[in-house]
């Protein structure tokens, strides 16, 4: 029988225990969020963030900029974020407009507000095995969940489909640091479902619906599902072919209700911990 990985109580817990710790405080942590253009799932995700973070007790503000804001205006924004001292946390929705330099922009934000964990320093600081001021929120909450239901990281290996910068990359490094054997998968690689179905812990993220099927599973394996994908009928679908995965697997995680709300109550967590940082 599978176990289904579900992470509503586990996150609605730690947000409720960041809730928590916020009160015994005179001033509440602040997380800035800019949103550019009107990408309608970013906008989703902007405002269960927002509406998260206010109702555990952060001021949590959200700039929503037009799609032909220049670069210059921008960084200007960041900058006055960086130096605000109501703001801990500053988190850019990506993607961003093509005329903008993504990279130019993570690199603006202080690394002591970069709530993503995406500027070079946490990113760098992640890789080398040195505890950087945030973690990526996703691959994070991917950690949390194995962690709390005890399954062994430890020699195992894990095979992670998706390179991105916010999930593949990060949770390689988590994966590395806690001495899981790591392979990486990407649309240029030979043979991936041969290389799928040797992984003790199989993490999708590629952005395609249904991408895992049973085929690619070996018996037994926690399969991790990042995917969200809209289906012609309006309905969310991971890139985990589910209904047949789940004769197979040992542990899996539902779409929605899996790794979605682990990102959140990370988000959450790493605001909390800059807060900290910055008023120590
Ligand atoms: N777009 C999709 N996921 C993320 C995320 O974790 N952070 C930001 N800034 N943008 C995203």
């Amino acid at each position: 029988m599978v176990n289904l990985i579900k992470s509503k109580e586990l996150s609605e817990q730690i947000v409720a225990q960041i809730s928590q710790e916020i009160s015994n405080y005179d001033t509440p942590p602040g997380l800035t969020v800019i949103i550019v253009g009107e990408n309608p799932a970013s906008k989703v995700y902007v405002n269960k963030k927002k509406k998260t973070a206010e109702k555990a007790g952060f001021n949590s503000e959200v700039i929503e900029l037009p799609e032909s804001v220049s670069q210059q205006e921008l960084e200007d924004y960041i900058d006055r974020l960086n130096n605000d001292p109501a703001v801990d946390g500053i988190l850019v929705q990506l993607p961003l407009p093509g005329h903008i330099n993504a990279y130019d922009i993570i690199e603006k934000i202080r690394p002591e507000k970069d709530v993503d964990g995406f500027h070079p320093v946490n990113v760098g600081r992640l890789v080398i095995g040195l505890e950087p001021y945030a973690v990526s929120c996703t691959p994070f909450g991917i950690i949390r969940l194995l962690e709390e239901n005890k399954i062994p990281i430890e020699g195992k290996h894990a095979v992670i489909a998706g390179r991105s910068n916010i999930v593949g990359k990060p949770l390689a490094s988590l994966l590395l640091n806690r001495n899981a054997t790591v392979t990486v998968c990407h649309s240029k690689t030979k043979n991936i479902e041969e290389i799928c179905k040797q992984a003790d812990i199989l993490v999708a993220a590629v952005g395609k619906a249904k991408f895992i099927k049973a085929d690619r599973v070996k018996p037994g394996a926690t399969v991790i599902d990042v995917g969200i994908n809209r289906t012609k009928d309006g309905k969310l679908v991971g890139d985990v072919d589910f209904d047949e995965v789940c004769k197979k697997a040992g542990y899996i995680t539902p779409v929605p209700g899996g790794v979605g709300p682990m990102t959140i109550a990370m988000l959450l967590s790493n605001t909390l911990k800059l807060f900290k940082i910055h008023n120590k």
